[in-house]
């Protein structure tokens, strides 16, 4: 069944149906398809474009198809040609006539565009809840490792202590960002483009300011054209999906290089890993490396999208019924990583003494020492000579800094006294880092008192 066969004298080729339709999968969309249509049909009443007796069957109408559909009663048919089709044919069979005005002034160019913005409103929504719920299992780690010495890292190798609450406190800056994208697209995909009809807007009398309102937008976009041909609204939404899954992806990697058996530094629940068919003693990281690989395709449909959106001479075109099936699939991905990866954090058990023993090693002190001399009159390029000499020393008797005798630190600069164990001692290393926005774990305290406040705000 079609909305346009007027025109048309010949039947539809079965192909050309089963490439053109959407209803496959913009059968997505009937919520807000309804809800759209319910919010026209009753401008179209307040403007007396429709009497309030036809507003009332298509209202009674379109809320018995939402319960329905809901109740599994309505099943969705492959004759029509997409949800848009579908409300409107199953309207018109169920009240007659009055189902026949619900189109007046009004265009699927502008009905898809407000479903689509109104669906990706409403995920992006939330999904920053989804960002806050993992923020909190990050946040409650930080709390409960100030202490927990481990190395941290530049180009892989050993550099400088930090906790791991101030590991996991970089992803919680990087996940604060996310959210704030989020809400940011939000406020700016946030106006209601019914009412532009297919491109020209209509010579009906309607009140857009109404329906925006009664919607839940900010108000009315403010060009017809740009109304029905705009999907900055997706590509901003799959671009801040695509910065999510590039910092789950990043911290995956970090959690299968603590969980290998040369690390560690950590252990993955049970219930978040799996095992080898082959081999009986494996247990894989496979949730973090799934998380890893799934930013792919999230990446993907960005990309898509971009390429399909740039010659697209304006109004509406066909390509960009393009813009559904790949945003569904990568706001799917992306609320499955968010949860899996929640749950395999808020389970994992962390080895905090292999984390510290690690730190012992690699000469992460190395800084320290140089400035413990730089304290002590030295000039740091000097001491930075000097330390490099103590750690050839080391290096050649295959121990650490801290396990040199005083006298074997003399020998190499008389400067070297006793205190010098206190000073290069991972307590003091850690503790003495108290800029703001470092691991000491006074100001770090402080930090998560801040990041408390922000989530709760
Ligand atoms: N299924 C279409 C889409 O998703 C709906 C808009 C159809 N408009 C048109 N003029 N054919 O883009």
């Amino acid at each position: 069944m079609k909305l346009w066969g007027g025109r048309f004298t010949k039947e539809e080729n079965q192909l050309v149906h089963e490439f053109n339709e959407s209803l496959s999968f913009d059968r997505r969309l009937y919520r807000q398809d309804i809800e759209g249509s319910i919010a026209h049909v009753t401008m179209l009443a307040k403007q007396g474009i429709v009497t309030e007796e036809d507003r009332d069957a298509i209202i009674g109408g379109l809320k018995g198809i939402l319960a329905d559909i809901e109740n599994g009663t309505l099943k969705f048919t492959k004759e029509h040609e997409d949800i848009h089709s579908f409300v409107e044919a199953n309207l018109t069979e169920r009240i007659g006539e009055p189902g026949k005005r619900l189109h007046t002034g009004r265009s699927r160019n502008d009905q898809v565009a407000l479903d689509m913005k109104m669906y990706c409103r409403e995920q992006a929504e939330e999904i920053a809840g989804l960002v806050k719920e993992l923020e909190q299992v990050l946040l409650t780690t930080m709390e409960e490792n100030l202490e927990t010495y481990m190395p941290g890292f530049t180009h892989m190798q050993k550099a400088q202590p930090v906790t791991l609450a101030h590991h996991v406190g970089a992803y919680f800056e990087m996940f604060e960002r996310d959210r704030s994208r989020l809400q940011d697209i939000v406020k700016r995909m946030n106006y209601c483009p019914l009412g532009a009809g297919a491109l020209a807007g209509t010579t009906y009398p309607l009140d857009r300011g109404y329906t925006a309102e009664l919607l839940g937008f900010s108000g009315p976009t403010l060009n017809s054209m740009d109304s029905v041909a705009d999907r900055d609204y997706v590509i901003e939404l799959l671009s801040a999906l695509s910065t999510i899954a590039m910092h789950l992806s990043r911290f995956s990697e970090e959690i299968i290089i603590w969980n290998s058996n040369e690390y560690q530094f950590v252990e993955i629940d049970d219930a978040y890993s799996t095992g080898s068919s082959i081999m009986p003693q494996k247990k894989n990281p496979d949730i973090a490396e799934l998380v890893r690989g799934k930013t792919g395709r999230v990446y993907g449909a960005l990309v898509a999208i971009l390429t399909t959106m740039k010659g697209i001479p304006l109004a509406y075109n066909k390509d960009m019924q393009e813009d559904k099936e790949l945003t569904f699939d990568a706001i799917d991905t992306v609320k499955n990583c968010l949860k899996l990866f929640a749950g395999m954090m808020s389970t994992m058990s962390f080895r905090k003494d292999v984390m510290e023993q690690s730190a012992r090693h690699g000469f992460t002190n190395a800084t320290d020492a140089a400035d413990y001399l730089v304290n002590h009159g030295v000039p740091f390029r000097d001491a930075h000579g000097i330390v490099g000499q103590l750690v050839l020393y080391c290096i050649d008797k295959g121990i650490a800094l801290d396990d040199m005798t005083l006298a074997e630190f003399r020998a190499i600069s008389p400067v070297f006294q006793e205190d010098v164990y206190e000073a290069i001692s991972m307590k003091t290393c850690v503790e003495k880092r108290m800029t703001l926005g470092a691991p000491g774990p006074e100001v770090m305290r402080k930090v998560i008192e801040e990041c408390r406040r922000r989530l709760d705000s």
